[in-house]
């Protein structure tokens, strides 16, 4: 059966049938979910049951897997999955929800401000992909945003004023900004801010999107609060519900979403009972601007 694609939303988003990520995937139909990617900027499949090699053997189609240190502040030890599996679940090793006053489990409250994976890194991330192994009872949407719809209603005068600009993306300021501020000196280290254009050109459509996230907590050389009141202001336009996708989750769901297009940000769930969210993470190619 040939792969096809049917948009579920007024601008991005398509509901892929006619694959079995589990299985090895054709040349084409892989070209097919790249095309797909550039086009939709999000891409749902339904009913994908898979465990996490089989997941990773997917995700190599699309590119290398990205190295996922200097991500979190979960110590090797305390990891649940195997190295390539970004674990976005509010469980400890042993399967229980994380304690309430866990750091690791405050740390991932940040997944609920909207941002752009891997924003944080020289080379940000090409495309998450999201596997729904066990979903929560209560809560746990994503919501997605399609950042070329936002760029292309900006008017023309803002859009001359932003196109050039170079934002520092830090996770200590999406933390910051939700009260989360005590780090070692080497996380400190580790999550130095790096540099990120405000405005990127996709390099297969050509579309130009605004390059927000929540990571995003300075503009070069513009004052510290003209710079915060921007990025919220753009921020604020961009995720309007008319730029904005809701997924619900259901067991074995995979979404494939670009992070070079999107933004996205998980909802509140009931944190008492497990959600085990897997993802894998296709790494970028090149940095947006020099550093
Ligand atoms: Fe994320």
């Amino acid at each position: 059966m040939p792969i096809t694609i049917r948009q579920i939303h007024p601008v991005f988003v398509g509901e892929v049938s006619g694959i079995d990520a589990a299985k090895a995937v054709t040349r084409e139909d892989a070209q097919a979910i790249d095309a797909g990617m550039a086009k939709y900027a999000v891409l749902v499949f339904r009913d994908q049951k898979l465990t996490d090699e089989q997941q990773m053997a997917f995700t190599r189609n699309f590119g290398t897997i990205e190295d996922a240190r200097g991500g979190n502040i979960t110590k090797p030890r305390d990891r649940r999955l195997v190295e390539g599996m970004n674990d976005v679940s509010n469980l400890a090793k042993d399967g229980s929800p994380l304690p309430r006053d866990s750091r690791q489990r405050l740390f991932n409250v940040g997944n609920m401000l909207w941002h752009s994976d891997s924003s944080f890194r020289v080379i940000p991330a090409k495309y998450s992909l999201l596997s729904a192994r066990t979903v929560n009872r209560k809560g746990g949407n994503t919501e997605f945003a399609d950042m070329r719809a936002a760029y292309d209603a900006l008017d023309d005068e803002t859009k001359c004023e932003i196109d050039e600009l170079v934002c520092e993306h830090s996770l200590m300021y999406s933390r910051g900004s939700l009260g989360f501020l005590d780090y070692s000196e080497q996380e400190k280290l580790m999550f130095k801010p790096v540099l990120q254009r405000l405005v990127r050109q996709h390099p297969v459509s050509g579309r130009k999107s605004l390059y927000l996230s929540s990571h995003a907590g300075a503009i070069v050389g513009m004052p510290m609060p003209e710079a915060r009141i921007l990025l919220r202001d753009l921020t604020e336009h961009a995720t309007q519900s008319k730029f904005v996708y809701v997924h619900q989750w259901r067991p074995n769901d995979l979404v494939i979403w670009d992070n070079r297009q999107t933004m996205h940000r998980v909802r509140r769930f009931d944190e008492s009972q497990p959600r085990d969210m897997r993802r894998t993470t296709v790494a970028g190619e090149v940095p947006t601007i020099a550093q």
